[in-house]
């Protein structure tokens, strides 16, 4: 039986070769114009994940407005904003992105490099493409009515907040997307330009910071307004399963960093999360664990007083306290003395003395210095060492103190039954920063309710948690080493505007 032959029409050109029938090469256009699968048959991202469709499936609707709480390193950034942005830069000829970023320089810094390289593999400048920083172009092949189409994407910091107004929506499809990335970061004004702005997609996206702000207050009130989303670590196969084990050994499940970090939970904020738990203070006061001093060097911590306050020293032996001493002297140089009086009564070594440099510590540490005891100097208000998730030193210090108690490892000696200490530990509240950053309860703040500064306690936390003090030489080094302005520390530090000024309300400078 002879075989009819087929004739195929041929088809309008998709670059697929001419032996995929029209009605299929309609539908895979139709397919590739839908934005979840925009970065597996646009981008050549072969893997995205189920969770990143959906997001992206819910934005491709007009007006639709798309929340994404997601734990860190999930792929918000890099593959859910850059594959929107660029979608829609081609999908509708002519319109306009606004990106903007709480995290300082986060639009520069991340989702400009992910964009270039998208570009890049679309063939850039050749394919209508160009960029420059905060604006990137998309020329459309083909004029419509005559004129020429340009889509664009804009982007801005957080801290140019007069750059999130005014605006609108463009185009002959007249589209405005609107993406705000680290939204926890966000003052809310910026939210409020935005929505003046009406964006015809909004796309939402963040790490979960504390319990407030418009991020926060879209998933609480879930009105239907918002199509929310929350992403785990667990969801995320690249996030290496060791890695989140090790924050759950280091924090305990429970811990405010981990449920914001792995389990994209916002911190609850009840005011009661402190560095050191009354129980658990109770706990190695009554089971303190084994002493173990054996190969370890007597260790200090000073805090310095001002006009009156108590001078402090702690000295440990291991995991063991064995000494807490504190004077009140009115005069500087008396207590310089003393401390150096105290050195040699111990047999401590300059090398093993942390001492608070901030505020009055400075002329303090200097004056020993001259008296030939170079201690290491730490200072409180410094960016802490794992500052992705500490405000500062201090909180870094604290807490990790906290956590040394919990588990049960610092044996507190006859120091465990002073009363004062442990209020000193109990009542300085720890909270989050906007950016989900832990940091303590400031000194004024302390004050304000009537209670003394925490001198036992910072004298404690330096003679256990003081790693990283650095002797005069170093220290002055370190202090210009990055090369950064005040400002920028602080933004960086504290995301552009706070909201409410919580953070700055909690980031003490100096001790
Ligand atoms: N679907 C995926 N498959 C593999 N790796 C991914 C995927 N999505 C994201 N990643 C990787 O996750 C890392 C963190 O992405 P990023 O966008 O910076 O996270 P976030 O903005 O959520 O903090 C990037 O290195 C990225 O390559
Ligand atoms: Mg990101």
């Amino acid at each position: 039986m002879a075989v009819k032959q087929i004739k195929r029409k041929k088809s309008p050109s998709l670059g697929m070769g001419s032996h995929i029938p029209a009605w299929k090469q309609r539908k895979l256009l139709e397919e590739a114009q839908q934005l979840k699968n925009f970065p597996k048959m646009m981008l050549g991202l072969r893997d995205t994940y189920p969770w990143q469709e959906a997001v992206l499936g819910a934005l491709n609707e007009k007006h639709s407005k798309v929340a994404l709480k997601a734990a860190n390193g999930s792929g918000k950034t890099s593959m859910v904003a850059a594959s929107a942005v660029i979608w829609h830069m081609l999908r509708w000829p002519g319109s306009l992105v606004v990106c903007t970023a709480g995290v300082y320089r986060q639009v520069a810094d991340a989702l400009w490099p992910h964009l270039r390289k998208m570009i890049n593999g679309l063939g850039g400048e050749e394919n209508g493409f160009s960029i420059k920083d905060g604006e990137i172009r998309y020329v459309y092949p083909k004029k419509v009515d005559g004129q020429e189409l340009i889509s664009r994407c804009i982007g801005f910091s957080a801290s140019n907040p007069e750059k999130a107004e005014g605006w609108h929506v463009q185009g002959p499809s007249n589209d405005l997307m609107y993406i705000v990335d680290e939204a926890k970061a966000v003052p809310d004004g910026i939210f409020q330009s935005m929505e003046r702005c009406q964006p015809t997609r909004t796309l939402l996206m963040s790490s979960p910071g504390g319990s407030s702000g418009y991020f926060y207050d879209v998933f609480r009130r879930n009105d239907g307004k918002w199509s929310t989303f929350t992403v785990t670590a667990y969801d995320c196969p690249h996030i290496r399963k060791e890695w989140i084990d090790e924050q759950m050994a280091r924090w305990g499940e429970g811990h405010p960093l981990v449920r914001s970090m792995i389990y994209a939970e916002f911190m609850e904020d009840d005011g009661s999360l402190t560095a050191v738990k009354t129980a658990d203070w109770q706990k190695v006061v009554s089971g303190p664990p084994k002493e173990e001093t054996d190969g370890h060097r007597l260790t200090a911590g000073c805090d310095f007083s001002a006009g009156g306050d108590e001078s402090v020293m702690v000295v440990r032996h291991g995991n063991t306290v064995k000494g807490l001493i504190r004077w009140r002297d009115k005069d500087t140089m008396a207590s310089v003395g003393r401390f150096i009086a105290e050195f040699r009564k111990w047999k401590l070594k300059a090398e093993d003395i942390y001492a608070d440099v901030g505020g009055m510590g400075v002329v303090m540490c200097d004056a020993l210095r001259a008296e030939g005891w170079d201690v290491r100097r730490v200072n409180f208000g410094e960016r802490a060492i794992r500052d992705d998730q500490f405000v500062n030193r201090a909180a870094e210090m604290w807490i990790e103190f906290g956590r040394m108690v919990e588990e049960g490892k610092v044996n507190l000696g006859p120091v465990g039954t002073d009363e004062v200490l442990l209020q000193q530990f109990v009542s300085r509240k720890v909270r989050t920063n906007g950016k989900g950053k832990l940091t303590l309860e400031g000194k004024d703040e302390l004050r304000a309710r009537g209670i003394n500064s925490p001198d036992r306690a910072d004298a404690m936390v330096l003679a256990f948690c003081g790693g990283g003090g650095k002797r005069m030489d170093e220290y002055m080094k370190a202090l210009g080493e990055d090369g950064r302005s005040l400002l920028e520390r602080m933004e960086d530090e504290l995301g552009a505007i706070e909201p409410e000024g919580v953070a700055l309300a909690g980031c003490e400078v100096g001790g």
